[in-house]
């Protein structure tokens, strides 16, 4: 497919120069340029999509317990790094989409609500980008949450994310109508790079953070890396 993404995008909103999957993160990787960002879904006790990698909040806020079981309105009492809150979906999108700022939303599930998560995040999206030149690309480790953001609207592309391409990588990808396959970088031969293009899909790569693997998998013609490192990997970077 041609990819009419950005092909720098930054991890978690703003790589390791911000607080992870925050809307201060989302604005400093645009801040330096950024034009796309990459962040995590997960609902809410009261089924509200926010952004965490985490099914606690206990690494990266200064409060306990898990995601699934408060409401946002608990979750937002809690502080990130001193100066952020957790963001809801809606916030994230909102603040996407006044910077000019395209988005690979990954919907991460806590255990037992993939098909819930799947489903309430794709049609957040639906919403949230109505009109939008750039649609967002969503993802997930979780078949179970394709499946589910791929029936409630299928308009929305979709990458199947993997941390080592499956062996049945295209079944999977023609069972959830993917346009892309996320996968870790480690994992990716230029062959596989080759077989995954011939078939008519782009593949996006992350956690790419050193020069020389990110010069390396454009040469093989990956379409986009997902970095944390944006001061060494820039919007620019070829
Ligand atoms: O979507 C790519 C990447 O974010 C997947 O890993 O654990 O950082 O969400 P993780
Ligand atoms: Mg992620």
């Amino acid at each position: 497919m041609t990819w009419p993404y950005p092909r720098i995008v930054a991890h978690r909103g703003g790589g390791k120069l911000a607080p992870e999957n925050t809307l201060g993160a989302i604005r400093h990787g645009a801040s330096m340029g950024f034009e796309g960002v990459e962040f995590d879904v997960m609902l809410a006790g009261d089924a509200t999509p926010v952004l965490i990698h985490d099914e606690t909040v206990d690494r990266t806020t200064d409060g306990r317990g898990a995601v699934a079981q408060m409401t946002y309105a608990e979750l937002s009492k809690f502080s990130i790094e001193k100066k952020e809150k957790i963001p809801t979906f809606e916030s994230a999108a909102r603040l996407c989409r006044e910077l000019g700022v395209w988005a690979n939303v990954e919907i991460k599930p806590a255990l037992g609500y993939e098909r819930r998560t799947g489903e309430a995040v794709a049609l957040a999206a639906r919403a949230h980008w109505r009109g939008a030149a750039l649609l967002p690309v969503l993802s997930s480790f979780s078949t179970v949450s394709l499946a589910a953001a791929a029936a409630a609207a299928p308009e929305l592309p979709r990458g199947l994310l993997a941390g080592r391409v499956p062996k049945h990588w295209r079944q999977l990808m023609r069972d959830f109508g993917c346009v892309a396959l996320h996968c870790n970088h480690r994992s990716l031969t230029q062959r596989l790079a080759q077989e995954i293009h011939a078939a008519g899909y782009a593949v996006l790569c992350w956690t790419v953070n050193d020069r020389r693997a990110a010069k390396k998998l454009l040469g093989w013609g990956v379409e986009c890396l997902v970095t944390d490192r944006l001061d060494r990997i820039g919007p620019d970077f070829r």
